[in-house]
């Protein structure tokens, strides 16, 4: 099969992009707007782009809450999705009114960041304080912009539950059981992990 999608193509029953693209991270992004009202939601158009500085990046599919409070504030949080907060994590995707907060309609605490206004998911074993480097309004191959934004935030601070940190120093991510969507309503779990050690100079 061979098919594309720029032309509208559309062999299969459901897009099969995002199966392929997949597992994705997600971003768990906690954000306050302007007047200090938060927000939280999941994207999985997310990853980390650099490691000095360290960077990541979420992506909105039109100018969402999160996008948009970030364009206020400057800043935001990136929580670690997990198995044990994934309906919590699903919840906080529905379309409330803006300002209106899904860490209550999830039944979700807050815990205070260090070093950003924004708070934290307090179950998650992991965040990542940022504040905003850049938003980029992403184009189509012919050069049109699109409804895309793309937010790029600078990690400044980084929190870990001592609970996660393993004897050795490694953040224990099989503890943590991270989640990350792939397609459909498909989601996968971390449940192990392998070693592979790089080629010298690779
Ligand atoms: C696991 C998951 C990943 C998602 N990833 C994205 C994404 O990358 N980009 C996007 O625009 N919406 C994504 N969504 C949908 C948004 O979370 C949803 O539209 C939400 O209402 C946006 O909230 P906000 O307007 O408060 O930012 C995702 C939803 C789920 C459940």
């Amino acid at each position: 099969m061979f098919f594309q999608p720029y032309k509208g193509e559309r062999p299969l029953p459901h897009d099969p992009f995002k199966a392929i693209v997949a597992p994705r991270p997600i971003g768990w992004i906690s954000v306050l707007d302007g007047q200090g009202r938060v927000n939280l939601s999941p994207y999985s158009f997310f990853n980390a782009i650099s490691t000095k500085p360290p960077l990541i990046m979420f992506s909105s599919e039109g100018m969402k809450d999160a996008i948009s409070f970030v364009a206020e504030s400057g800043e935001f949080v990136c929580n670690l999705a997990t198995w044990d907060l994934r309906h919590e994590m699903n919840l906080t995707s529905a379309p409330l009114p803006r300002g209106e907060s899904e860490f209550g309609f999830a039944g979700l605490e807050t815990a205070p960041s260090q070093l950003v206004k924004a708070p934290r998911v307090k179950r998650s074993p992991a965040a990542l304080e940022c504040k905003l480097a850049d938003i980029v309004t992403l184009k189509s191959h012919d050069g049109q912009p699109v409804d895309r934004y793309m937010a790029i935030g600078e990690v400044i601070g980084i929190y870990i539950d001592d609970d996660y940190i393993t004897k050795d120093g490694l953040f224990d991510i099989v503890k943590a059981r991270t989640i990350a969507r792939c397609g459909y309503a498909d989601y996968a779990e971390v449940a192990s992990v392998f070693s592979i050690t790089r080629p010298p100079g690779g």
